[in-house]
């Protein structure tokens, strides 16, 4: 039976205020003026979902957000992008959380509030709504205590219903690194840490050693490595991508996100798995190409022609 979505996404939901164009970062006690405000969907869940949705798949998301201004922006900003929000539950009694950027110059300073991110649950989550998504991926656990201690849980229900499942656990901000991998990993189809994450996460300082630590644990393990590219460990083999080169890099943000969204998107349209690295490694450059996360997905036939032109690459 066809299954209403090809991927469901489990995560976290946020806006992002984006202030630009300070001079200076902010003192105690002082005002300073901002030149420009952008207000958009934040979060990696969220980049994921909007970048493979505009690749061409079907996505639902799932995450908690307030009954609140916030919240309408987060759900107006995935419906824009096809994204079906019937499942994303807001709450009254919470507030959408909210990430602030500073801009200064070339950097950047985040303070995120992370209000109902913070209680999505495992009962949040039924059977019936894994049953509906051909797959599930799952983003952030360290920016959701609600659930993080339960992933195994969740991802093994996926498994038991037939979904294939993916795990990008990004940064962990108290840096405890406190999953239980031989929990988790186990009903993890693809694992999708980027190369310092993985290293934090095992206390290893070299990738072969990180990845004998946890390779009983894994099936398909795919190490994002900035502008280096990426590694694949599957079927006790390495293979090492270089990356599509992009010279004139805007911003990395959501290159990770978009790297994710062209591996699943050609996964579970049953390419080899060599394919969805190659594919992952080049919407990981797509994304750089334009500001923010989700900018150079936005109109397909742009995409194509830009994917054509700059990296040589027919869609
Ligand atoms: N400057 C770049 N040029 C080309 N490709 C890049 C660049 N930065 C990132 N990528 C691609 O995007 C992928 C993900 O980026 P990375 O920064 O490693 O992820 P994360 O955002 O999770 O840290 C990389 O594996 C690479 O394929
Ligand atoms: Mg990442």
């Amino acid at each position: 039976m066809k299954k209403p979505y090809d991927v469901l996404v489990v995560g976290e939901l946020n806006v992002d205020i984006i202030l630009h164009d300070i001079d200076t970062f902010p003192e105690v006690g002082k005002e300073i003026l901002a030149q420009r405000m952008t207000l958009t969907l934040g979060s990696s869940s969220a980049i994921f979902a909007s970048n493979i949705a505009s690749l061409g798949a079907s996505v639902a998301f799932l995450g908690k957000i307030g009954s609140d201004k916030f919240g309408d922006v987060v759900l107006r900003e995935l419906q824009k992008k096809k994204v079906d929000v019937s499942m994303i539950l807001s709450d009254d009694q919470l507030s959408t959380g909210a990430t602030v950027v500073l801009v200064v110059q070339e950097d950047r300073a985040n303070i995120t509030y992370p209000g109902a991110m913070n209680d999505l649950r495992i009962g949040d989550i039924s059977k019936d709504d894994l049953s509906k998504a051909r797959h599930l991926h799952f983003s952030s656990c360290f920016l959701q205590p609600g659930i993080k201690d339960d992933l195994g849980k969740l991802f093994k229900m996926a498994k038991e219903l037939g979904l294939t499942t993916s795990f990008d656990m990004q940064w962990d901000p108290l840096e405890n690194w406190d999953i239980d991998v031989k929990e988790v990993l186990p009903w993890v189809d693809i694992f999708l840490p980027n190369e310092k994450e993985l290293l934090l996460l095992t206390a290893k300082s070299k990738i072969n050693e990180a990845i004998d630590s946890i390779k009983e644990f894994i099936r398909i393990l795919v190490i994002k490595r900035g502008n280096k590219g990426s590694i694949l460990f599957y079927k006790n083999k390495l293979k090492e991508l270089p990356p599509f080169l992009n010279k004139n890099v805007v911003d990395t943000v959501g290159a990770g996100d978009s790297f994710n969204a062209g591996f699943i998107f050609k996964y579970i349209n049953r390419c080899s798995i060599e394919k969805c690295q190659e594919f992952g490694n080049l919407t990981g450059a797509v994304s750089t190409t334009a500001a923010g996360g989700v900018k150079a997905f936005e109109d397909y036939e742009y995409l194509k022609k830009m994917v054509k032109n700059k990296f040589g690459v027919n869609l």
